[in-house]
């Protein structure tokens, strides 16, 4: 017997978007939020940076708008930069009542940093741990309305179709989804006449990435599964600064150090290399510095470059990264006096489910906010500091058109199939999926990574339709896991991306092929329809 709960929004995700969305919904309104771990264990509370916006005299709206579509390398849609650039100083003030203690100073009242791509000065942060103190805040805000039930510990599987109603056939339409109960391992049902996919990205895909576990893909694989189209999935994003050590993977390294003066430098002679390939030297936005630390590597055959910012005043590096600073500090390095060995690796899914201004996707009932969707916003490539404001915006704007037509127009829940597990037995072969996960992100690594042939994708693709068919084959033999949830949908982006990666006959952006080097007249999206 499946239990069910019965809500009239599901959320499933628990970072800066799925909080937002939230908190932004009517209080009458009886809202589930879903993580699959615990609340904070998303992207979000990992950011450090901080996030973009105009703030201060001098800087304006269309400087803003126009950084964003030079890093997208102009394929974004202007419309949704400029909506969420313009809403972008009041999610600021948003988070700022909720009590995020930004750094303070300057002419407006906030330290702003600055980063690559940026023409000026407009990231507001807390220190460079500013993820950690929205997802805090947000948690808190919250925990004070009564009408949001957080599910912690609820790995989504699928969402509820019409597919799955008692009486079959019904309409293409949301009622919610269907989500591991990971502690008592058991499928529960939640429905809602609105379910808002707010699961992060895929960045998990790649051997190495900077990324939380989570970030698998789940709310992509999904929509796909489903039948909502997912655009621009060749663009992932992989950050140049991630820490290069035994011991620790996945620690980032802001972009506001070298937005602070960190300079890129060779291991050995200390020579600074970023003004060879861009006048705005490590500046320059985050495509153009990590194929540049991936072209010195391969050309030297170096594990890592240095990244260094013991010139400045320690006083000043310890104030503005005393995370990082104490993080390497336990690792034995002194960021103070020493350089830091950093490698690129995946950060950001730009693309995902397609959205509307309102954060509909294609099927009524869903929709899709933050770094699950692909909403025009970030183009070929993302601006730094851009996606903690998609959350809050497409949050919000999302909740708005749910709150609005929520009424009579949307009828309620009909009666849904209970989760089968009549033909499913327990796995007896668990290192099935451990074995196709580590597969997987060692072929993405090697062959889906910064810089891509066609033969290299080739061979991705061959790959994954092997392992797409083992995967379901199991999917269809045992009893779900989260592993096994995670695994499915790393097999679905990955496909995802690869066939997005071929069919994109330029280079742009992100996406740099050495089958086609040059950039192609018109800017067009890679739409792929289920
Ligand atoms: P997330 O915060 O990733 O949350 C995803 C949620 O979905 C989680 O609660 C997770 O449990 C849940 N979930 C996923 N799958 C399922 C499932 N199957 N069932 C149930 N729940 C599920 N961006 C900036 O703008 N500025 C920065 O400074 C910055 N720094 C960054 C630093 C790091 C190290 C990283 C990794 C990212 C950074 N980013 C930054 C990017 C930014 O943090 C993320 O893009 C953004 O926070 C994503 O928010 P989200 O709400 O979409 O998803
Ligand atoms: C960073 O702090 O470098 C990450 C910023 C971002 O991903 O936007």
């Amino acid at each position: 017997m499946t239990q069910s709960h019965s809500f009239d929004v599901v959320i499933v995700g628990s970072g800066a978007a799925g909080l937002s969305t939230a908190l932004s919904l009517a209080p009458h309104l009886k809202v589930a939020v879903l993580a699959k771990g615990e609340i904070s264990e998303g992207s979000t509370a990992w950011a450090q940076g901080g996030i973009a916006a105009v703030l201060e005299p001098g800087d304006t709206f269309e400087s803003h708008v126009e950084d964003t579509v030079r890093a997208g390398a102009g394929l974004n849609d202007r419309r949704t930069v400029e909506f969420v650039v313009g809403n972008a100083p009041a999610a600021i003030d948003r988070l700022a009542a909720l009590g995020v203690p930004f750094d303070r100073g300057g002419e407006a009242g906030w330290h702003l940093t600055r980063e690559g791509g940026h023409s000026h000065r407009r990231i507001v942060h807390v220190a460079d741990a500013t993820g950690a103190a929205v997802q805090q805040a947000l948690e808190k805000a919250v925990a004070a309305r009564p009408n949001i039930v957080l599910f912690p510990g609820r790995a989504a599987i699928d969402l509820a179709t019409g597919r799955h109603t008692i009486a079959g056939g019904g309409e293409p339409r949301v009622w919610g989804v269907y989500a591991l109960d990971r502690a008592a391992g058991r499928v529960e049902l939640f429905t809602g006449r609105a379910t808002v996919l707010a699961t992060g990205g895929a960045s998990r895909a790649w051997l190495y990435s900077t990324n939380p576990r989570g970030s698998t893909g789940d709310g992509i694989a999904m929509a796909w599964r489903a039948g909502c189209r997912v655009s621009n999935m060749e663009f992932a994003q992989f950050h140049p600064t991630c820490l290069y050590h035994h011991d620790v993977r996945n620690f980032l390294i802001t972009e506001a150090m070298r937005g602070e003066g960190g300079q890129l430098k060779l291991p050995g002679s200390g020579r600074r290399f970023m003004p060879a390939f861009d006048a705005r030297a490590e500046l320059a936005p985050r495509d153009v510095v990590a194929r540049a630390i991936d072209h010195e590597l391969k050309r030297l055959g170096l594990d890592y470059v240095h990244l260094d910012i013991s010139h400045r005043d320690p006083v000043f590096v310890r104030a503005h990264f005393p995370t990082i600073a104490a993080r390497l500090a336990d690792l034995g390095i002194d960021i103070t006096r020493q350089p830091i060995p950093v490698v690129p690796a995946a950060h950001y899914t730009c693309g995902g489910v397609v959205v509307d201004l309102d954060g509909r996707s294609d099927l009524p009932g869903l929709y899709a906010a933050g770094e699950v969707s692909m909403s025009g916003l970030h183009g070929a490539n993302r601006l730094a500091s851009n996606s903690v404001l998609e959350c809050l915006v497409f949050g919000v704007a999302s909740a708005e058109h749910i709150n609005l037509l929520f009424g009579d127009l949307t009828p309620p829940p009909p009666p849904m199939r209970a989760w089968d597990e009549s033909r499913v037995t327990d796995s007896d072969e668990e290192v099935v999926v451990h074995h196709n996960w580590r597969e997987i992100r060692r072929f993405m690594w090697d062959y889906v990574g910064i810089v891509r042939t066609t033969k290299r994708l080739e061979r991705a693709l061959n790959r994954v339709a092997l392992l797409r068919q083992e995967t379901e084959d199991y999917y269809g033999h045992f009893r779900v896991t989260a592993d096994l949830i995670e695994l499915r949908s790393l097999v679905t982006v990955a496909e995802l991306i690869v066939r997005s990666a071929l069919a994109r006959k330029e280079s742009r952006g992100l996406h740099y092929t050495l089958d086609y080097p040059e950039v192609l007249p018109e800017a067009r999206d890679t739409v792929l329809v289920p």
